[in-house]
């Protein structure tokens, strides 16, 4: 029986955010996984000059101060994203502000970025010993609640975590700080991204590229605008790809956990995965595949991560289905993606990235 076996049920009778804090303290002193199998070759995924040993990843809010992105990794992740992080640090939002809806297998937060700010996360990257061979990591940047200045957080941000960073993101999607998601707009986006390019150092495998992080309840013209500013981006080198999709404010048809569904905040899981996968087919669509694309929102399985995968996504990411399933999930996954892949032609996941749009394997 495993650790997290023998953990499970006290975690899950605890209130949501203590038994997440108990999670990290435990993998921070050193109770997780200590042996790795290495991948199969056929998952290995080559995006921005970077080759990830395969493509399941770490989505960002699970380990906000990049305390145990070392730990996670070696549960079999090809990459662990780390934050959001801050400029200064911030207490978020009052307590209690995670909510599980069991029957759902989702989550509602309104964490509000709590984190300990870019300082304590530069210490904290600077050890990157930890990390299981060949795992990259992503370092999330988010403003703080009281800044007024959007673009100077994000370019301090950059600034002092850029050269810890195998990839950036400037998350402009979490629906719990107050006008966040208006600088998903492409006049906001365009300062943002000026202040970021030009504050960017070398990371551990060179300059590292910049993706923006979008909301699922984005409109169609949303889409269509940030497809452009995004095609657009790729060739003035403001940005290299976009992660679709962070929680969402709409509550979908369905939901059986009624009263925990009214609480206010982002809700992911389960019933996040049909509309973050349609919008992001709807951006490999319109992009024509050029701009690289991280597929998260609600996978709970290989199926699920292979939808993604053929819908366009290059890269996937899970959090929610993680914290229910525990970490023998990454295995189940990947050990599914090569039978998904090989039952409908592929000789490696690379080629199956958007081919629901592309038609069979030739
Ligand atoms: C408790 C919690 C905290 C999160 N915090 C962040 C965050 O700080 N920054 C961010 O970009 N996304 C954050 N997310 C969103 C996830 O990274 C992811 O986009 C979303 O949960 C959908 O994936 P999932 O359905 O696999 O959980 C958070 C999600 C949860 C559940």
């Amino acid at each position: 029986m495993s650790l997290y076996s023998l953990a499970r049920p006290i975690l899950s009778g605890l209130d949501a955010e203590t038994a997440h804090n108990l999670t990290i303290r435990a993998l921070a002193l050193g109770l997780g996984p200590r042996r790795m199998e290495p991948d199969d070759p056929r998952l290995s995924v080559r995006v921005w000059g970077r080759t990830f040993t395969n493509p399941v990843g770490l989505a960002a809010g699970f380990d906000k101060n990049a305390e145990v992105y070392g730990p996670m990794s070696r549960l079999g992740l090809g990459f662990v994203e780390v934050g959001s992080i801050t400029p200064l640090p911030q207490p978020g939002n009052p307590k209690p502000r995670l909510f599980r809806l069991t029957k759902d297998g989702a989550v509602i937060n309104r964490m509000g970025f709590n984190n300990k700010g870019a300082a304590e996360a530069e210490k904290n990257l600077s050890r990157r010993g930890t990390l299981a061979p060949n795992a990259l990591v992503g370092v999330n940047l988010g403003k703080n609640k009281t800044s007024e200045d959007a673009a100077e957080d994000y370019r301090i941000g950059t600034e002092r975590l850029s050269r810890y960073a195998d990839y950036l993101v400037v998350n402009v999607s979490s629906p719990n700080t107050p006008g966040l998601r208006a600088l998903q707009s492409t006049e906001e986006l365009s300062a943002i991204l000026t202040a970021v390019k030009q504050a960017k150092q070398e990371g551990p495998t060179g300059a590292p590229p910049v993706l923006v992080k979008v909301a699922p309840d984005l409109t169609d013209e949303d889409i269509a605008d940030l497809s452009r500013f995004a095609t657009n981006g790729l060739e003035d080198g403001l940005m290299d790809g976009l992660i679709v999709s962070n929680t969402t404010i709409a509550r979908p048809d369905g939901l059986r956990d009624g009263k925990m569904a009214a609480e206010t905040g982002g809700l992911s899981g389960r019933p996040l995965f049909d509309r973050a996968t349609e919008v992001l087919a709807a951006f490999y669509k319109q992009t024509g595949g050029a701009v690289p694309l991280i597929g998260v929102g609600g996978i709970a399985s290989g199926a699920d991560a292979y939808a993604k995968i053929r819908a366009g996504a290059s890269l996937v990411q899970l959090y929610t289905a993680l914290a229910y399933a525990g970490p023998a999930l990454v295995t189940e996954i990947k050990r599914d993606l090569l039978r998904l892949m090989q039952a409908d032609g592929f000789t490696r996941i690379a080629t199956a990235i958007g081919a629901d749009h592309n038609g069979p394997p030739g």
